[in-house]
């Protein structure tokens, strides 16, 4: 198993337990909080999801407390359904909270923004504030696996190839409900795109969508690691 694999995990998924991928098959986890709220022994990575102070603030600890080592930033940070935060409140809170981490040796994942103009432009520009980061962390849903190599390469390319790469959610989508994706592409998808990440020297780490028996119809359920009898699908067990 490749040691860059790792699952995303929804805490909103309270039928299952994380438990369902052995320790062989993963090397580590995140579930969109600092928390790690499981007793399994695998590296989980906290994330400071909003740009909430107190969140902030109590970062650190939970950094310390679990001996993690690195650091997600805030989730999808230009979207109003997400972290919602401009990218100066968010420097501010970075620079305040976050970056004083590094001297601890913690390596820190930008803000995961989405695969858009907005989200590109935002990491731009918090960049722009002097924000200090160690890894991009990308996320990317579509169709093909060029397309999605291509991505995350021209992203690299253009905020400094001194940054290496976590991709920390994927899937194969058409975002149309009408037209869901085969089970025989996504399956491909999934296994021409993880080669290509294990290949990839500058791709550390990643984390497909999602690790969950059910998705919502545009996103497409054959992309879900977990059947509906609460076992791995057959995608989870690639
Ligand atoms: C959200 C998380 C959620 C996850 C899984 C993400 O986009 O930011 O809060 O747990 O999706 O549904």
């Amino acid at each position: 198993m490749s040691h860059k694999r790792g699952i995303a995990w929804p805490l909103e998924n309270n039928e299952d337990s994380t438990d369902i991928f052995p320790e062989d098959r993963i090397r580590w986890f995140y579930n969109w909080s600092a928390d790690k709220r499981s007793n399994r022994n695998t590296e989980f990575v906290p994330m400071l999801w909003t740009g909430n102070e107190n969140d902030a603030n109590q970062l650190g600890e939970k950094v310390r407390s679990q001996g993690a080592s690195h650091i997600l930033g805030f989730n999808e940070p230009e979207r109003t359904e997400q972290a919602h935060i401009s990218p100066g409140d968010g420097a501010r809170i970075w620079k305040q909270y976050v970056e004083p981490l590094r001297g601890q040796g913690i390596r820190l994942g930008s803000p995961s923004i989405a695969s858009t103009e907005e989200g590109l432009n935002w990491l731009q520009a918090f960049l722009n504030e002097g924000c200090q980061i160690d890894f991009l962390a990308l996320h990317w849903y579509g169709r093909g696996v060029d397309n999605f190599i291509g991505y995350i390469t021209n992203v690299r390319e253009r905020f400094g190839s001194q940054y290496s790469v976590w991709v920390t959610e994927f899937a194969c989508t058409s975002w149309n409900r009408n037209e869901p994706v085969h089970q025989d592409e996504i399956n491909q998808f999934f296994e021409q795109s993880l080669a290509r990440l294990d290949g990839t020297d500058w791709v550390e780490r990643y984390a497909w969508f999602g690790a969950m028996r059910h998705l919502p119809d545009d996103l497409g359920s054959g992309n879900c690691l977990i059947g509906g009898d609460g076992q791995l699908s057959e995608l989870g067990r690639k």
